[in-house]
């Protein structure tokens, strides 16, 4: 899948005297059901995150406080996107490399998941994710 169907998502904001809120549904404004979140904070500014990609995982990245950069690489062409507002979200397909880094003071980085944990969804061999990328090019 090429790295043009990663996209960032506008999200609902509302702004009242009081405040602003923003909101996700699943499978309304992302295209899957949210079955995990977590979220990376503490963050150390030089902090590098990611460094891998996965095989079924599609994921919708948020920075909630503060701002970092994700470069996505689809094992041909890469994008940069810069997150720093908590109304917008990085929609990432499955099967894309990911950077996370420059993260601010006191960033929080929110990630909603179409699926549970599972470490054999992950690939953090650069090579191998190549490898993997062509052969599923070949068998389209
Ligand atoms: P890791 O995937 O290396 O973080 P990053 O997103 O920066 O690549 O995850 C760090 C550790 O946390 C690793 O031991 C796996 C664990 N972990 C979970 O147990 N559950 C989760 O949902 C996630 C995302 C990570």
């Amino acid at each position: 899948m090429a790295v043009e169907s990663c996209r960032l998502i506008e999200l609902p904001r509302v702004d009242d005297n009081r405040g602003s809120l923003s909101f996700v549904e699943g499978g309304n404004h992302i295209p899957f059901e949210i079955a995990r979140v977590y979220y990376l904070y503490d963050l150390p500014i030089v902090a590098e995150r990611g460094s891998h990609a996965h095989k079924k995982l599609e994921q919708l990245i948020i920075a909630i406080s503060g701002s970092f950069d994700v470069v996505l690489d689809d094992g041909r062409n890469k994008r940069t996107f810069h997150l720093d507002r908590p109304n917008a979200g990085l929609l990432i397909a499955s099967m894309h490399w990911r950077e996370l880094a420059n993260f601010t003071p006191g960033a929080v980085c929110i990630v909603l998941a179409s699926l549970p944990y599972d470490k054999n969804d992950y690939i953090r061999n650069y090579h191998e994710f190549l490898a993997a990328v062509e052969s599923s090019r070949k068998s389209e």
